[in-house]
């Protein structure tokens, strides 16, 4: 049954290239989930951009000698251009602050705030912040650090532990230092909007219990956790003046900008209406996404994500009260990095020797997107944090990709290339064999697709793998190469039943690896759109195959240092 689904993955800050930590967190399993849903025939709208706002661009733009307007824009055009080599494709990538989608995400976050304040769910107090004496200004969020009041990481930054996941109440920060001058901070008043989140608990809690079963876990477990430990109240303006105008007549609310993360989630909403507008004519036919319980609303994010995504975001939408509630959380992990044999938390820093594998690096080596799509896949840390190993990369890339999946193809078509004219052979003398090979592929399919609707990603790819393990083992003991001589009907069966199976392959391949699927269905004479998540029927007898090409190249230790 074909429905609508809004999927969304967490727009990342633009102050960062991107490593293949953040592709393996968000951005590879929704756009893998996408392309399954969209062979499936349903409407599907896929939505990022870059979150522009708050103080991480700020720092960013400091450290730069640059303004935030210019940190925000270079690095959104970067990260756009990274998603793109590895063929992770939105129908929209917006950004927060940009040009093309500023206006529009300003109405939306600022009428979202009014329609909250109006509700009578924020809090106006006079509070103490952390203060620098020197920069003459207030400290919020990741303008501070110091050990988390939670677990004891000693470099929690004012917004959220990158430890433990919580979020950092700043004046429990123990030590805390100015980022911008190193100093210690003092502290002095001011005032802000506070969101009462224990106002939620009850609905927050019955909607997450409602999931049970469904949603992963540690998100669950996470954002249950939470509610039973109680939800802080949680300001949601700030003492800076890059981000959105509080939209408040208040002598009191000059001056201050909106949270970055009250408004960056809105961005999935202000930039699906940009979609609109720039496709329907008209921003209004969002709430054909965002209000009507026909679409389903995916969000894929990282773990560090969960507790904004899980609570503060549908807290807000329940305050607001126009729109609907998202369907699934889906987070994964972190994904660690091995390096000289040591697992590492990836870090941001470019020094070798411990930087990440940067998408744009990737790139540049003219690297196959889809070798790194199956590694990411492969390691997908959807229940517990993975690594990204180098030299893992290869060695999986060679015995897998290229033995496996590779090979198959590569000895089936060159088979009907040289023997049988590049023609599809006659399929008269197939066996019971032979034809319980090919349920086995339309089997596979629903194995696989039953996966991905449970949004288990790295389970799909195993099953396709073990197909197409499974069709080498076939191609061995039908031994084409030996019937070719003395029973030659047999031997076009055979080779029917491989070329079958790999269309079929082709099909399932595409939300994973869609590069391989293309030239798969390409070898196979075969159009390669529109992709449709169904058993095919085999090809005639006597159509036309494509040439040859080699699927995945085998590459040599090292390929990535
Ligand atoms: N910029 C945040 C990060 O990189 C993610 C924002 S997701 C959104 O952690 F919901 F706010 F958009
Ligand atoms: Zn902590």
């Amino acid at each position: 049954m074909a429905r609508r689904y809004l999927v969304t993955a967490a727009l990342p800050y633009s102050n960062n290239r991107l490593h293949v930590g953040h592709i393996a967190g968000a951005y590879l399993p929704a756009d893998t989930y996408v392309r399954y849903l969209r062979a499936c025939g349903h409407d599907v709208r896929f939505i990022c951009g870059s979150d522009d706002n708050g103080v991480a661009i700020e720092i960013s733009a400091l450290q730069e000698s640059s303004t935030p307007e210019q940190i925000a824009r270079r690095y959104h055009d970067r990260q756009a251009a990274d998603f793109a080599a590895l063929g992770i494709a939105f129908d929209v990538y917006g950004g927060t602050h940009h040009p093309d989608f500023v206006a529009l995400h300003e109405q939306f976050s600022q009428d979202f705030f009014k329609r909250i304040y109006d509700k009578g769910c924020f809090t106006k107090r006079r509070t103490k912040q952390l203060y620098d004496p020197q920069a003459a200004r207030f400290l919020p969020d990741r303008f501070v650090r110091g050990t988390c009041h939670h677990c004891g990481f000693d470099r929690a930054t004012g917004d959220q532990c990158e430890a433990c996941g919580q979020m950092i109440e700043p004046l429990l920060l123990k030590n805390p230092i100015s980022v911008i001058t190193g100093q210690p901070t003092e502290v002095r008043e001011t005032t802000h909007w506070y969101l009462r989140l224990s106002d939620f608990e009850r609905p927050l809690q019955a909607w997450l219990e409602s999931k049970q079963g469904h949603w992963r876990s540690h998100v669950l477990n996470f954002a249950l956790g939470q509610i039973k430990q109680g939800l802080p109240e949680r300001s949601m303006t700030r003492d800076i003046t890059w981000g959105i105008p509080v939209p408040l007549d208040d002598p009191d609310a000059r001056g201050k900008v909106l949270y970055v993360w009250f408004d960056a989630p809105i961005g999935y909403m202000s930039f699906t209406a940009a979609w609109c507008a720039a496709h329907e004519g008209d921003w209004r036919s969002y709430e054909k996404w965002w209000s009507d319980p026909d679409t389903a609303i995916v969000h894929f994010i990282g773990e560090d994500n969960t507790v904004f995504h899980a609570l503060t975001w549908p807290a807000m939408l329940m305050a607001e009260g126009r729109h609907q509630l998202p369907a699934a959380v889906v987070a994964n992990n972190f994904l660690n990095q091995k390096i000289g044999g040591e697992l590492q938390k990836i870090s941001k820093s470019t020094s070798s020797p411990d930087a990440p594998v940067w998408i744009e690096e990737y790139a540049k080596k003219g690297l196959d997107p889809d070798a790194l799509r199956y590694y990411l896949t492969s390691q997908a840390p959807e229940s517990a944090r993975t690594a990204f190993d180098p030299e893992d990369f290869v060695t999986r890339n060679n015995s897998e990709l290229v033995a496996a999946l590779g090979n198959f193809v590569n000895r089936s078509l060159t088979f009907a290339a040289r023997y049988f004219d590049g023609k599809v052979p006659d399929t008269a003398a197939q066996t019971a064999a032979d034809r319980a090979h090919v349920a086995q592929a339309a089997h596979t399919l629903q194995k696989v697709g039953a996966c991905l609707d449970e949004h288990r990603f790295r389970a799909g790819l195993e099953e396709l793998m073990a197909y197409a393990r499974l069709c080498n083992e076939y191609f061995s003991l039908r031994a084409p190469w030996s019937s070719r001589k003395d029973n030659l009907p047999d031997c076009a069966a055979a080779i029917a039943t491989c070329i079958h199976a790999i269309h079929m392959l082709a099909i399932m391949t595409w939300p994973f690896m869609p590069g391989a699927a293309c030239r798969l269905l390409r070898m196979l004479g075969v159009p390669d759109s529109p992709i449709r998540w169904q058993e095919v029927p085999p090809l005639p007898a006597g159509h036309r195959l494509g040439e040859p090409v080699i699927l995945f190249a085998k590459l040599e230790p090292g390929a990535l240092g």
